[in-house]
């Protein structure tokens, strides 16, 4: 499989996690944005979700240009930014150019560094440059998991998780080194912020459902993990509310007109 092969992101699972990421997203670089978030380049901008925390935030009025490659997803965000007019542009963001970025003043996108290959984040960072635009990268793995209470099995499985996300060339959890480095490369200095998922009982349907892909994906790695055992204990102490996970993730801005 290379990774333009990669299955579309389901509508649910986006709208299943769109509250725990608007709770977990730094507030420190929207600061940063100042009178910038005028016409924004939501990359992979999914259903929306993006769109839906950053506008209410930044001033009006605002033009949203909403790139992704699945015009399923596409179609659900153009109507989907509050108080902002929008377009959608379908493309695959490997090949995007600086020119496609075009009038556009502040780029920025949401869990989407570590489905990207080490080539496509270098062509996006040297787009971003070359359009001059400060751009943020918010919820991108850290490749950190951390469970309570603890099991023996959790090192095991994070670590074929992180492999899994590794396949076909993704960066997953190398992801945002790669784009602190692609960006160091041209000059331009970036900043890092946690933006942590902080899951418990109050958000069981979410725990539960990351708990199946977690594990599932660990088990598809390496299918000689006791993955079935492991998540069937997992999933015993999510119903019982007696769970809790952290799912690092790291939020990234980088301005090239003004250094950070
Ligand atoms: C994990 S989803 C995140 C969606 C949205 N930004 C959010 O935070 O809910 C990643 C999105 O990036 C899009 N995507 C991934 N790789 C892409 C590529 N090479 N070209 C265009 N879109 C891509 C997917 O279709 C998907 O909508």
């Amino acid at each position: 499989m290379s990774a333009t092969d990669l299955p579309p992101f389901a509508p649910e699972w986006l709208a299943l996690r769109e509250d725990a990421d608007a709770r977990a997203r730094s507030r420190e670089p929207v600061g940063l944005i100042g009178d910038r978030g005028r016409v924004i380049a939501d990359l992979g901008c999914g259903s929306g979700s993006l769109g839906r925390w950053l506008a209410p935030r930044l001033p009006s009025p605002q033009h949203w240009v909403l790139f992704d490659r699945d015009p399923r997803l596409l179609a659900m965000a153009e109507h989907g930014v509050p108080g902002a007019t929008t377009e959608t542009r379908r493309c695959d963001l490997a090949s995007l150019r600086a020119t496609d970025l075009a009038g556009c003043t502040l780029v920025a996108a949401s869990a989407l560094l570590d489905v990207l290959t080490r080539p496509a984040v270098d062509a996006l960072a040297g787009a971003v440059v070359d359009a001059g635009c400060p751009a943020l990268f918010s919820l991108t793995v850290a490749g950190r998991v951390e469970l309570d209470p603890a099991d023996p099995l959790d090192g095991a499985v994070a670590r074929a998780f992180d492999a899994h996300q590794r396949r076909a060339g993704l960066l997953g959890p190398d992801a945002v080194e790669a784009a602190r480095a692609a960006f160091a490369e041209r000059g331009v200095a970036t900043r890092t912020f946690p933006s942590p998922w902080r899951l418990g009982p109050d958000e069981g349907e979410l725990l539960a459902a990351w708990l199946r892909g977690w594990v599932g994906a660990a088990q598809e790695q390496d299918p000689a993990l006791p993955a079935a055992a492991y998540l069937e204990r997992r999933s015993a102490q999510c119903s019982r509310g007696a769970l809790s996970a952290v799912v690092h993730h790291t939020d990234l801005w980088a301005d090239p007109a003004g250094g950070p």
